[in-house]
């Protein structure tokens, strides 16, 4: 085969490629076709959608009457001594006595948030309270003693006369923690056994 019949047969090859090429051109910003979709579309509503299967005619549904939002449950209790009470008698501690990273998380916790004016001890000594601020009671002492668990998570949450509550800044387990590092000064100090709790 001469030169220029393979020349001539490889243009009408490359003439009939690009003719092919523009005539299967298709517009690339809609879907090709679908073989078998299957499920890839499901008849699921989107969130903002309208629904006409809901009484409301929206896809969202609102939480249920009740829920409570992960981390934050509810603590209806008021800033009296009728409410610390009754905290004394509903809420019970969730954090065992004996278990011993709760008590060193307490006792950090007792460290940075308490000791300033509660004293490293909890005697009542602290810094703040030396500088002038109103001293407070000894936690070591019968009166702090004889509360109950919920009733001392009740002023470490909303506080009590001079003491602010301590909620913003405390979690809810650290002040768990802190009581029952309370506890444990207290059983120290008058060599009661840890974790007893007086009732
Ligand atoms: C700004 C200073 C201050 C800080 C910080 C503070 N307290 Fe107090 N606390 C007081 C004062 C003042 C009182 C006394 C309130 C009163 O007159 O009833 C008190 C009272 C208490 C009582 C009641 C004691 C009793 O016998 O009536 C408890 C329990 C207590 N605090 C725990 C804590 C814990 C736990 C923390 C840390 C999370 C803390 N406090 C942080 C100042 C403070």
């Amino acid at each position: 085969m001469s030169t220029r019949a393979i020349n001539g047969g490889l243009g009408a090859i490359m003439v009939i490629a690009i003719v092919l090429s523009f005539a299967a051109a298709r517009d690339f910003s809609r879907p090709n076709l679908e073989f078998l979709p299957d499920m890839v579309h499901g008849p699921t509503y989107h969130a903002f959608e309208p629904n006409p299967h809901t009484p409301d005619g929206k896809t969202l549904r609102p939480p249920a009457p009740g829920s409570i939002p992960r981390g934050q449950m509810p603590f209806r209790y008021e800033r009296t001594e009728q409410d610390a009470l009754r905290a004394g008698s509903e809420l019970t501690n969730p954090i065992p006595a004996d278990d011993d990273a709760a008590q060193l998380r307490g006792s950090v916790a007792f460290a940075v948030f308490c000791q300033p004016c509660h004293g490293a001890s909890g005697a009542g000594d602290g810094m703040v309270a030396k500088r002038g601020f109103p001293p407070p009671p000894s936690l070591l002492i019968e009166h702090a003693v004889n509360m109950k668990d919920g009733q001392l998570f009740h002023i470490v949450t909303l506080g009590q006369a001079n003491m602010p509550g301590h909620a913003a800044q405390v979690s809810r387990t650290d002040r768990w923690k802190i009581i029952n590092y309370i506890r444990s000064m207290q059983a120290a100090a008058s060599k009661r056994p840890a974790g007893a709790e007086a009732t």
